[in-house]
């Protein structure tokens, strides 16, 4: 309490019009007088007291009106010592409390100021020093502690958003060097082949049979194919990450292209003794399309039905016309997806739990549900283990030349 024994000589009567508004609460009427006389004393229009006698009533006064401060009596009838302190400071956080203790409540005291009380004073030894002082002192204090407590909060939010901020770039960064180790993982299987290829075409033509060089310039090509298509997907992260990602459209046949694609990756399925069925529902109308996206969405999806199926399986390519749209539908009677799986499909980098040795990177579905979106169209994905996934891909006709998300070539 030392601040309150100081004299106040440099204290000068408030000049400002308004009031500085206290609540006493304090059961003994004769104190309660004494302060009010006090304050008038020192200048009569600085300070307007407002006297409770019973805790409760102070609360609902303090509900009712403002105040700046509260004089609390730490011995009321309906309430005790700390447990006042506690409820005021509970309820009415930002408003500053000096308690009034008798002689021998020193410890009692500097309990309350711990619990949030800004000052105490001794009932006995009140003066106008040390009341005026100790109001004074106590409101700057809470002043104080309430632009501290602010900065306070401002700084955490820094720190959460500065927090948040950090975890996505740790984010990124997982998931660039999860798509490098991805990437040169995939690279080496066909790079491999390129050079045992080469190599045995360069020093063992001459006991190579023709049927065997075929075969072999034909592993080439297919290597090849396979990094140029993986160098593509990289790309297409890349992009679709970006928001330079956008949707081209040219006239196209686009019957005549899903019938190149099947012929396409009919020769893969062949491998499987898998025929890929390929129907085209009534008159397909000419329109625009993006044929490198529809290639990455159909192929993609396509390729995992012919993955994921056994031999000798059928997988269904059904080409749906309907007024505004065109349905994409892709059936296969594979190994279907546990629902668990579902949820996080297309994540990049997600695999079911029922792959197995079925080799694949898990991005597959994270490209196509983008060029999805980037054609401004939707996806369903329909599965049960064991049962077949069927692959729904509903993409609007986009011959409408003024659509500014879309460029016309
Ligand atoms: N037709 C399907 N039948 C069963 N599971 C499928 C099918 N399509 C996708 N999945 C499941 O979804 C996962 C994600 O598919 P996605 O195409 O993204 O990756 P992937 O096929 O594993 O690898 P890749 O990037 O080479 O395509 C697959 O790993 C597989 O578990
Ligand atoms: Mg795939």
């Amino acid at each position: 309490m030392s601040e309150s024994s100081v004299g106040v000589s440099s204290l000068q009567p408030n000049t400002q019009p308004k009031p500085i508004k206290i609540l006493l609460i304090e059961d003994d009427v004769v104190e309660a007088r004494l302060i009010r006389e006090i304050l008038k004393n020192f200048n009569p229009n600085q300070f307007c007291l407002t006297h409770e006698k019973r805790l409760q009533w102070g609360v609902n006064r303090l509900r009712q009106e403002q105040f700046e401060l509260i004089l609390l009596d730490l011995t009321l009838p309906d309430s005790q010592g700390l447990a006042s302190v506690e409820l005021l400071v509970k309820n009415f956080p930002h408003l500053p409390i000096v308690v009034l203790t008798n002689t021998n409540d020193n410890q009692l005291a500097v309990e309350a100021v711990r619990q949030g009380a800004q000052d105490y004073l001794v009932k006995r030894t009140i003066n106008i020093d040390v009341l005026v002082r100790s109001i004074q002192y106590a409101i700057e204090r809470q002043k104080a502690a309430d632009i501290l407590r602010e900065t306070n909060e401002n700084l955490m939010k820094q720190i959460r958003e500065k927090t948040t901020e950090l975890m996505k770039a740790k984010e990124i960064n997982h998931f660039k060097s999860e798509l490098v180790s991805m990437f040169s993982h995939d690279f080496r299987s066909p790079i491999t082949t390129v050079l045992s290829c080469t190599e045995l075409l360069q020093n063992r033509s001459d006991c190579l049979s023709e049927e065997k060089k075929v075969y072999l310039f034909q592993m080439l090509r297919s290597a090849s194919k396979n990094m140029v298509q993986l160098l593509d997907e990289v790309l297409l992260v890349g992009k679709t990450d970006s928001d330079t990602f956008q949707c081209n459209l040219t006239p196209l046949d686009l019957e005549l292209f899903c019938l190149e694609l099947v012929e396409e990756l009919q020769f893969n399925a062949d491998k499987k003794q898998i025929q890929i069925v390929f129907n085209a529902q009534g008159k397909i109308p000419q329109t625009d399309w993006d044929k490198s996206l529809l290639r990455h969405i159909l192929g993609n999806l396509l390729a995992n039905a012919i993955k994921y199926s056994s031999e000798g399986d059928r997988v269904q390519f059904d080409l749906i016309p309907q007024e505004q749209v065109m349905i994409f539908r892709i059936q296969d009677w594979g190994i279907g997806i546990p629902l668990k799986d579902h949820q996080y499909l297309f994540e990049p980098f997600h695999r079911a739990s029922n792959v197995g040795r079925i080799p694949g990177t898990g991005l597959g579905l994270a490209i196509v549900k983008s060029c999805v979106e980037a054609h401004q169209g939707s996806i369903k994905l329909d599965s049960q283990v064991n049962i077949g996934t069927t692959v729904t891909v509903t993409l609007p006709l986009l011959f409408v030349v003024d659509n500014p998300a879309v460029k016309h070539s």
